[in-house]
């Protein structure tokens, strides 16, 4: 018989983690966090599901939602850190405090949760939502391409560093039709409007929508998730979709080749947006 497994997962009220949710949470234990109260309605069906509340941009409530944590169990089989937000538009004049948030949400919170729940890790698995992103090639979201980066980096220092045997995985998928994409456009608006790139800020705007409708379903990532989850010797990294897979190949590529090759993409992309009007 498969035992009966506990997870912590943030970012469990919508798109990729909220698909995990469903799926784990048939056979398993899951503390299952929301920012927005509002949006647990759906979960309380299931008695497998332990709801707390974390703001990964309030110190306060990730230490609050640490120690519940450790109120109700010994012990953790994985942590999922699922949260996360896009800050986009261009370098020059994106405000330091938009990037500093963009860390905030996708990095600096999500080692400050794992750091306070290592005692309950060991021998456990810490699964991150980092991204193809993490390559970091796609100019206007520099912030979310960084963040996701910092990420891997830190939790795989983090890997290697620790003694009781805690696994890090890294996923990164490339575009999932999840509601992430439209609230980028929303919370970034000011920001995308900007007369010097507003080619560019449209052809952003118009691929968002489309990836929200024509993205992978997030069922392919669970499904990854299940088989990183699932594995004896998980593999450090594992890229979901064929733009993701490509993506993390052309990384491979010296600096300025790929500059030369990301100009050119965006340039036709921008064309290519600005003749569909
Ligand atoms: N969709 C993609 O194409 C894609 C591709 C690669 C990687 N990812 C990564 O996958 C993860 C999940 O994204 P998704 O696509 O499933 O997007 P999503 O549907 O927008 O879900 C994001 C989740 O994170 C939560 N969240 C956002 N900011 C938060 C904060 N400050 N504090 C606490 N929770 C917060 C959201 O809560 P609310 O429901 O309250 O908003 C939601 O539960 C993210 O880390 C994202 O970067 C997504």
């Amino acid at each position: 018989m498969k035992r009966t497994k506990t997870y912590v997962i943030t970012g469990a009220t919508s798109g990729i983690g909220y698909a995990i949710l469903q799926k784990l949470s048939k056979d398993n234990i899951i503390f299952a966090g929301y920012r927005n109260s509002d949006k647990i309605q759906n979960w309380e069906i299931n008695k497998n599901i332990i709801p707390f509340y974390i703001d990964m941009e309030i110190s306060d409530s990730i230490k609050n939602a640490a120690e519940f944590i450790k109120s109700k169990t010994k012990k953790i089989d994985t942590l999922l850190n699922v949260a996360g937000c896009v800050v986009a538009g261009a370098v020059e004049e994106i405000s330091i405090e938009d990037i500093k948030r963009q860390f905030e949400v996708n990095t600096f919170s999500h080692l400050d949760f794992t750091q306070r729940l290592l005692p309950l890790l060991d021998g456990g698995k810490i699964i991150n939502i980092s991204s193809m992103a993490s390559y970091g090639m796609f100019p206007f979201v520099a912030p979310y391409c960084a963040s996701k980066r910092a990420l891997d980096i830190l939790f795989n220092s983090l890997a290697l560093e620790n003694k009781n045997n805690i696994k890090y995985i890294s996923i990164k998928p490339g575009a999932i039709a999840t509601p992430l994409w439209s609230k980028s456009i929303e919370n970034n608006r000011e920001n995308l409007k900007n007369d010097n790139f507003n080619a560019a800020h449209n052809y952003l705007i118009q691929n968002a929508l489309k990836n929200e409708k024509k993205g992978l379903n997030v069922k392919k990532v669970v499904n990854i998730v299940l088989k990183a989850d699932s594995a004896k010797n998980p593999k450090a990294s594992y890229t979901v979709g064929y733009d993701a897979f490509f993506v993390k190949i052309a990384s491979r590529l010296p600096q300025n080749i790929l500059n030369k090759i990301i100009k050119l993409g965006l340039k036709i992309k921008i064309k290519g947006n600005d003749n569909d009007k």
